[in-house]
């Protein structure tokens, strides 16, 4: 490898000069935030690192969504993202993503009645499994046979699932699957359901007529009483950046579900708005 001639040296000198007051400067902002108003909540602090992947640009209205902190906001439209920024509502997105180690500590697998359930058991959350329970088993009251086929994923088989749609679809597999890190459901709050009959009438699983079907749309009118929400509707493609997925819900609690349906906003939208500034 060539040697960086004379006129290079200065300039790593004051690249690296410029990385340190970056950092300085950061720490700095950190340690004058202002402290906590809001009330903190009783769980312990979560297991989550958020790391921003994502080209920077110089568009700031493109750039990725800044590293949130818990800090009191004065939108009270926002009450409910600090009530619960702990626990269940980390910005996973196109631009946002986990850290490759993030794994939730209290992953369980649920015991789901046999017709809940898909050859290989899912693991989710422990918060997430009463309310899974209790909307299945609700649904199964109306005749309807829905089944958790996939909860968490972790990085690594995040990266098996996106390589794959990779291969069959170069050109659109990143608005099908999310990129390893970027996927909400390495937070073990993401489920992706079906219907026994799906493959045989669709022949998959996960296909947008899932919606078309009882379970489908039982799912889209009552997932937000159990604190479920649509991750990626169909007619918000162009801010979530994926194609509508019928079948993928996230648990992020009945208040904040049903307040993403009565204003008509996906949790990324509502996000957006309600994240502190940094
Ligand atoms: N299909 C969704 C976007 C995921 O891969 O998590
Ligand atoms: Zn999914």
């Amino acid at each position: 490898m060539a040697k960086p001639s004379g006129w290079q040296w200065p300039a790593i000198r004051y690249s690296l000069y410029a990385i340190i007051s970056m950092a300085v400067w950061a720490c700095a902002i950190e340690a004058a935030s202002p402290t906590v108003t809001a009330p903190l909540p009783t769980a312990p602090p979560p297991q989550v690192q958020i790391t921003f992947a994502g080209t920077p640009t110089p568009d700031p209205a493109l750039a990725p969504i800044p590293k949130t902190t818990l800090t009191a906001t004065p939108d009270p439209a926002c009450a409910l993202y600090i009530a619960d920024s702990h626990l269940l509502t980390p910005i996973v997105d196109r631009d946002s993503a986990l850290t490759a180690d993030y794994e939730p500590l209290d992953l369980e697998t649920p015991s789901l009645a046999y017709r809940n359930s898909y050859i290989v058991p899912i693991r989710i959350r422990a918060e997430v499994i009463q309310p899974l329970k209790d909307m299945l088993g609700e649904a199964n009251e109306f005749g309807l046979q829905i089944m958790a086929v996939s909860g968490y994923r972790s990085y690594e088989e995040q990266a098996v699932a996106y390589e794959k749609w990779k291969r069959l679809y170069p050109d659109r597999a990143d608005t099908i699957s999310a990129a390893p890190g970027h996927s909400e459901h390495q937070l073990g709050a993401a489920i992706d359901f079906s219907a026994p009959f799906m493959e045989e009438q669709y022949g998959q699983l996960f296909h947008t007529d899932f919606f078309k079907i009882d379970e489908g749309r039982w799912l889209y009118d009552n997932s937000p009483r159990f604190g479920f929400t649509l991750s990626y509707p169909a007619w918000a493609e162009q801010t979530t950046g994926y194609q509508w997925e019928p079948w993928h819900f996230r648990y992020v609690g009945v208040e904040l579900a049903q307040e993403l349906v009565s204003r008509k906003i996906t949790l990324a939208e509502y996000l957006a708005q309600c994240a502190p500034a940094p």
